[in-house]
């Protein structure tokens, strides 16, 4: 059942987990999340994002999130636009029906993250819809990069106390070491676990959002690699780091790279082994299973599981 994320990040507070939040972009996938959170009794959030959107149609990837609410309709699910980056496409998911939508001005100055993200939540808040806004930067980490210049591009503590405040959103994704892909780090991953702890303590129960989650399986990336792929020196944030996070205040924990790799993994591994097929359920139906494994995984890593 399509549920309120607020109750789902209230819960998680105090139960101390996280919900996994999957992007999606085509039917095996939304199939493969749901299936996994099925087996594990979990509540999980499905996002789109504005590539997801040009792909499938966002009017599709509805349409089959009502297909959703029809198959499994024991499993609490949110449908939430990822990195909504202007006031048009929040607007355009509220109206087109999402329960959920996350407006990243994070790429503006302070000022204007706050008047536009204010502008979003207003609107969503109107239409019974919860948002999520982003301040900080999530760029990758590199190993030149001097410590004091990587810790300036994580969230300010007090600035996310007056960003809160002002804007009235209800969940806040905060840069404490992760970013988007396949190479996050050079080293050894690293989350400022300090920080977020100084930002929860002016911001106590209130729901972060990690982004960049992705712990980009070093199997994964051999599948692919084994079977043709090039995908060298990628590296993602450790399981143990993410499951700290959700023992935190870190409420949601967003997951795609890790999707991609099994998906693309599992479509080479199928197609190398058999030559001659060419049937689009078979190399599909495949990635889909393995897929189902690997939310299974992520639930736990969150542990959301029999949280449904
Ligand atoms: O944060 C970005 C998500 O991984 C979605 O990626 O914009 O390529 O769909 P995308
Ligand atoms: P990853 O690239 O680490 O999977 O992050 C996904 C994400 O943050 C989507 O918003
Ligand atoms: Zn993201």
């Amino acid at each position: 059942m399509l549920q309120d994320t607020k109750i789902m990040f209230e819960k998680a507070l105090t139960g101390k987990y996280a919900i996994p939040a999957f992007n999606i972009n085509n039917m095996e996938m939304i199939q493969g999340i749901m299936e996994g959170a099925r087996l594990e009794k979990s509540p999980v959030i499905l996002q789109v994002s504005r590539g997801a959107r040009k792909y499938a149609n966002p009017v599709f990837l509805k349409k089959m999130v009502e297909a959703v609410e029809e198959v499994y309709p024991e499993i609490p699910f949110a449908l939430h636009l990822d990195h909504g980056d202007d006031f048009e496409i929040c607007k355009d998911s509220v109206d087109g029906g999402f329960s959920s939508v996350m407006i990243d001005a994070s790429a503006k100055p302070f000022e204007e993250n706050i008047a536009l993200t204010k502008q979003v939540v207003e609107y969503a808040h109107e239409r019974g819809v919860v948002a999520e806004a982003e301040l900080g930067k999530l760029a990758g980490v590199e190993d030149d990069v001097a410590v004091e210049d990587k810790d300036a591009k994580f969230t300010d503590p007090q600035e996310a106390k007056e960003f809160v405040d002002r804007t009235g959103c209800d969940s806040l994704a905060v840069a404490i070491g992760t970013s988007h892909g396949a190479f996050k780090f050079k080293g050894e991953p690293y989350l400022s676990f300090d920080r977020l702890q100084e930002i929860t303590d002016l911001l106590p129960d209130f729901p972060f959002v990690l982004h960049g989650a992705s712990t980009v399986l070093p199997d994964f990336v051999d599948l692919c690699n084994q079977y043709g792929g090039q995908i060298e020196g990628a590296k993602g944030v450790s399981e143990e780091l993410l499951s700290e996070a959700a023992k935190m205040n870190v409420c949601k924990i967003n997951i795609d790279t890790d999707l991609r790799l099994v998906m693309t993994g599992m479509v080479r591994k199928y197609l190398s082994k058999n030559p001659s097929e060419f049937d689009p359920r078979k190399y599909l139906g495949a990635a889909r299973d393995e897929f189902t494994k690997m939310v299974q995984h992520k639930i736990h890593v969150c542990g959301s599981q029999q949280k449904a």
